[in-house]
């Protein structure tokens, strides 16, 4: 029997060495090394609590013998928005990490795709191991959850949840939330990174072992990852990110990475009191809110995923200060900021001295360069107190000596634009060709030629 011997983990990270650091290698955090006992190798049982099948032998099997993953299956959720950020439903025996901040709606979510499920005559199981079995029942009737196969289990041990398995034979499954969940195969206290790990590889294997789509709720830690981001990550098969911005209803679900699909795919919903209600036309949601004619504002035709969406880019200048100007971004890329902000100086639009605060409303993430013409334009109009017409638009990549450079995708920005009752554009001069009928395109080369477009 080998003798125990202790790591230090990263509980940032999960990073481990046999000797304690201040600091960790990996991730950089400091004071974040923890000593827990090793898990020796034959520590770790199989799924259900120790049974589980006996190891064969392995055959490794010609290249091109070996399957191509084409035989897949996929359960649509009924949910478009979630359907369509996975890459057309959810793949049998995959097992999904849903990250979000405490309050978001991740169990509002999952509860209401295992009602869709359930409506179908799929057997589902919601395991919630932070709220109580009444909690989760009051929750359920409000959202008028309706499927009699949706199972409900109150429970933090991940044994006892997994012994449960065999009375429902789940098709899906949800555990909530992975840092609350114990597995008795791990040292350390729920929620930390040999739990957390524990738990998610697991779930793994009871998700491929079972064939059951499994969906792991992962709360967000205060500095923005999840809790041992990197080996949850890479452990399982996709990870979503749900989103809002603490004030708006509005709620943006976001995949990271996807075993079966592509990633950058983005979701619209809204939380009211009835639930979760998806929105389709994001465009149009973002733009409800829209104070037309408000200098400083300026819409844009952003891609997200395969999909255009047009946002409102907001900038607000301060009178000049003495002091160290501040310089805040929300949404937008800090760096380009500071970039425009210099490329307009050039130009004679002087905001090295002011304070400079930028956004994407609706808590949006626009971190693509196809931005920068509107975060300028935005800028400028805040600066000299000048509104643009409601019905103009803009996007286009600004280079270091003011030119304006072609995006992707411009046709697909454009007739979203058109879609939307913009008439007027202004854009990089390459991407002119795609405009759309009854749309005046003014293809711009030069920031120069942009502003004088849109402010004279
Ligand atoms: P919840 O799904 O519990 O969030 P998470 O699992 O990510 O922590 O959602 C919590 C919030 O959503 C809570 O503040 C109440 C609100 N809510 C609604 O507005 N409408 C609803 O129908 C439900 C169920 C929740
Ligand atoms: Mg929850």
């Amino acid at each position: 029997m080998a003798k125990d011997k202790s790591v230090h983990v990263c509980q940032a990270c999960g990073f481990n060495s046999t000797k304690w650091l201040g600091r960790c290698p990996e991730c950089g955090a400091w004071d974040s090394l923890v000593e827990q006992r090793a898990p020796t190798a034959n520590s770790r049982p199989l799924p259900s609590g120790g049974g589980g099948r006996a190891l064969g032998v392995a055959v490794p099997v010609p290249i091109r013998a070996a399957d191509t993953g084409e035989g897949e299956v996929r359960l649509r959720t009924g949910v478009g928005e979630l359907d369509r950020v996975l890459g057309g439903g959810l793949v049998t025996g995959s097992l999904t990490l849903l990250g979000g901040d405490p309050g978001v709606g991740k169990s509002t979510l999952l509860l209401t795709v295992l009602d869709r499920f359930s409506r179908r005559g799929l057997p589902t199981l919601y395991v919630s191991a932070e709220e109580s079995a009444r909690q989760v029942r009051l929750r359920a009737e409000r959202l008028g959850i309706q499927g009699d196969t949706l199972f409900l289990l109150a429970e933090t041990e991940l044994d006892r949840v997994f012994d449960a398995l065999d009375q429902v034979k789940p098709r899906a499954l949800v555990l909530d939330s992975v840092q609350t969940l114990t597995s008795r195969s791990a040292e350390g206290v729920p929620g930390s990174i040999l739990q957390v790990r524990e738990v998610a590889t697991r779930a793994m294997q009871v998700a491929k072992g079972l064939d059951i789509a499994t969906f792991l709720v992962g709360h967000i830690t205060k500095d923005g990852g999840l809790a041992g981001p990197k080996t949850l990550e890479h452990l399982v098969d996709a990870v979503l990110y749900f989103e809002g911005d603490g004030m708006s209803p509005l709620r943006v679900l976001r995949s990271h990475k996807n075993r079966f699909g592509a990633t950058g795919e983005l979701g619209f919903f809204e939380m009211r009191d009835v639930g979760l209600v998806e929105v389709p036309d994001a465009s149009a949601r973002l733009l409800a809110e829209r104070v037309a004619e408000a200098p400083g504002t300026v819409v844009t035709s952003a891609m997200e995923g395969s999909r255009p969406l047009l946002a409102e880019v907001q900038a607000l200048v301060g009178r000049p200060t003495p002091s160290t100007p501040g310089r805040t971004s929300l949404g937008l890329d800090k760096g380009r900021l500071s970039m425009l902000i210099a490329v307009l100086g050039k130009l004679g639009q002087h905001l090295h001295d002011r304070d400079v605060f930028v956004s994407a409303a609706g808590g949006l993430r626009l971190p693509e360069p196809a931005a920068d013409l509107a975060i300028a334009a935005a800028l400028v109009g805040s600066l000299r107190d000048r509104a643009l017409p409601p019905d103009t638009l803009v996007f286009g990549e600004v280079g270091l000596v003011g030119e304006v450079r072609g995006v992707a995708h411009p046709g697909p920005r454009l007739a979203e634009a058109a879609r939307h009752g913009f008439r007027r554009v202004v854009i990089p001069a390459a991407a002119a060709e795609a405009a759309p009928e009854g749309v005046e395109v003014i293809g711009v080369r030069t920031l120069k030629e942009a502003l004088v477009a849109l402010f004279s």
